[in-house]
């Protein structure tokens, strides 16, 4: 089997394509009216999402359009997927016919079988395990915030430094998101703590994946505590897609929501990020929220240039 460049974890990338991807991505964002590239001229990019999405599905078919490629979006109810044929027949066939594919599904083993039967380049829309696409654009949202937006600040090796020395707060429960951050903590060299209640596990992979590259990270069941002095403080919904009936874990999460005591224990000029769709006074409060729209709006319209600099990457 031949094997492809893809992103189905943050742990494909290396430190220094991550700050490229940043340099690109700004670089992308700063030229968006005009058509900057046709990079992806005459490919054909699959997008199969097994899952609902507004952000991942429309940045992921924007971005293919605004590179010169051509999107087909894929849901199981229109692929023979969505009535039993093997994910490894699904990949083989469309092997031959596409170039290149973004996939939303259910288990890491999914999108993983997929990649190797697919052969070309796979990007990971979202699994039950990792999130990439997401969290490349709120650390690259966190980095624009914290050196000012200069295309030029992207260049200097000393910016990197901002990055390292800042803290993040996760508050949740051990899901994808909290699960993203995990595996970006090692490579950027941030101070990460997860706000989890008690009785929720980090999965068993992602911590030895995390201890593979050296990752750190720290624990707290104390949400005051956890955001004591934190530069980022942000949260995913608490009850994730298709587990909406599970009333016990919205109670035990219930007291880690996000609000004014949380954002007054972190620095004065701390932001908050939310991957969206929000859940107002479920994950974050109504305010707190509210007050925080913009960078949060942001991170949403980072998905763009991000995914954009990353399908440069693996797809041309
Ligand atoms: N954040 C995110 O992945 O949004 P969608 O589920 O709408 O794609």
């Amino acid at each position: 089997m031949k094997t492809s460049r893809n992103l189905l974890s943050i742990y494909d990338l290396k430190e220094n394509e991550i700050y490229n991807l940043f340099e690109r991505s700004a670089f992308l964002k700063a030229n968006r009216s005009s058509l900057c590239n046709n990079c992806l001229s005459g490919k054909k990019i699959g997008l199969i999402f097994e899952k609902s999405s507004t952000r991942t599905r429309v940045s992921f078919e924007v971005g293919v359009v605004e590179l010169g490629g051509y999107p087909i979006f894929m849901s199981p109810k229109d692929l023979q997927l969505g009535r039993g044929e093997p994910i490894k027949d699904t990949a083989r066939v469309l092997k031959r016919y596409i170039d290149g594919v973004i996939v939303r599904t259910f288990e890491q083993d999914r999108i993983e079988e997929f990649a190797r039967y697919f052969e070309k380049p796979v990007i990971n829309g979202l699994t039950d395990l990792y999130h990439p696409a997401q969290i490349l654009a709120d650390i690259f949202t966190v980095y624009e915030v914290k050196t000012g937006g200069d295309l030029k600040t992207f260049k200097d090796n000393n910016a990197r430094n901002i990055l390292k020395n800042l803290k993040i707060t996760y508050f949740g429960d051990a899901n994808n998101m909290a699960n993203s951050w995990i595996s970006l903590q090692p490579l950027l060299g941030f101070e990460l703590v997860l706000a989890i209640p008690e009785g929720f596990k980090v999965d068993e992979k992602v911590l030895n994946d995390s201890k593979k590259m050296g990752g750190n990270f720290v624990v707290s069941h104390d949400k005051t505590s956890a955001a004591r002095n934190a530069d980022v403080i942000t949260t995913d919904v608490f009850i994730s897609m298709g587990q909406e009936d599970n009333k016990e874990k919205i109670d035990r999460l219930k007291p880690f929501i996000i609000d004014d005591g949380v954002v007054n224990s972190a620095k004065n000029d701390v932001i908050f990020l939310h991957c969206l769709p929000v859940h107002r006074n479920e994950e974050v409060t109504e305010s707190v929220f509210e007050r925080f729209s913009p960078y949060v709006f942001e991170e949403a319209e980072n998905r763009l240039h991000v995914q954009k600099a990353i399908m440069e990457m693996l797809f041309k």
